[in-house]
């Protein structure tokens, strides 16, 4: 895996990086390429963590135009509102312009605020970020389609650090069964299996806050977990180490790139969800590569 580096935005001749990303590399952009007043970004530095009204857990939800993680009446919530929606929106403009073909398809995911040092951070194993694992989203499956994460590095001077791996066919081939895939394919299409999503979407459409799952999301749920425990695939799996500097922004499948943050403190993220069907290469995505693995339909 590599990372490709946009020069200069926009570009003199339009390119189409969706191959680039579907085989598992990094798009990497220098400079941001889009507009983040330093206003902004001393702003988002300058908060305090100290388990007052503002939490570890800063999320812009776009759909509903609302800021998680401050507490409403804190004296930082307006402002902070402000510069993560508008964060939020000049990513997204960005990445139309650069991927239009997703962007004709994608459903706008959450952006959030990273505040905390990567390195040495004591956080439970599911959480950790140094273990280099695939993401999946336990409240919001994605039933096939595959999560796109743009970051931007606002430290004045630390690089953010990332460890990632082979991409996720390489992983899968050599994982996917030990993990469990076949038991979890054939027991979430079993009779017990399709009752407890049905009575799921039942309770989901009585305001019940639960999930019903494909077996897709509850494998990448489950493989999530499955690599941050194993330690052969930590140890031994091949490794890249890549350096992000300040004011730089890349993005990259982060269900395809195994990855984990070795160090860096303040960076903001903006994930969409991209449909499998925009893809350059459907059978690139981690549903096609699973079904391949197991000859069962996964997101039925
Ligand atoms: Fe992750």
């Amino acid at each position: 895996m590599k990372v490709v580096t946009i020069e200069r935005w926009p570009e003199a001749q339009p390119r189409d990086y969706r191959s680039d990303l579907e085989a598992g590399n990094i798009v990497f952009v220098p400079r941001t390429p889009f507009a983040f007043p330093k206003e902004s970004r001393d702003f988002l530095r300058s908060l305090e963590f100290g388990g007052g009204a503002i939490h570890k857990n800063i999320a812009y939800r776009t759909q509903s135009d609302k800021v998680t993680g401050i507490d409403a009446g804190a004296a930082e919530a307006k402002r902070l509102h402000d510069v993560m929606r508008s964060y939020s929106q000049n990513v997204v403009r960005f990445v139309s312009e650069l991927l239009p073909q997703y962007a004709a398809q994608w459903k706008l995911d959450y952006a959030s605020f990273r505040p905390v040092e990567e390195h040495g951070r004591d956080l439970p194993l599911n959480k950790r970020n140094d273990l280099i694992h695939t993401d999946a989203f336990p409240s919001r499956p994605t039933k096939g389609d595959l999560i796109l994460r743009v970051f931007t590095n606002i430290h004045p001077e630390k690089k953010r650090v990332w460890i990632t791996a082979d991409p996720f066919r390489i992983v899968a081939e050599k994982y996917a069964c030990d993990a469990g895939l076949t038991n979890i394919a054939e027991s979430v299409d079993s009779t017990a299996g399709r009752l407890k999503n049905a009575s799921a979407r039942l309770l989901q459409s009585v305001g019940v806050p639960v999930v019903p799952r494909s077996a897709y999301d509850s494998f990448m749920l489950h493989f999530h977990e499955y690599l941050k425990r194993n330690t052969d695939f930590q140890a031994n799996t091949r490794k890249y180490e890549f350096e992000f500097p300040p004011d730089s922004t890349w993005m990259c499948f982060t269900d395809v790139v195994p990855h984990s943050v070795k160090a860096g403190q303040h960076a903001v993220e903006q994930t969409f969800i991209i449909s499998r069907v925009s893809l350059a290469d459907p059978s690139s995505a981690p549903l096609a590569i699973l079904e391949q693995i197991c000859g069962k339909p996964l997101a039925a």
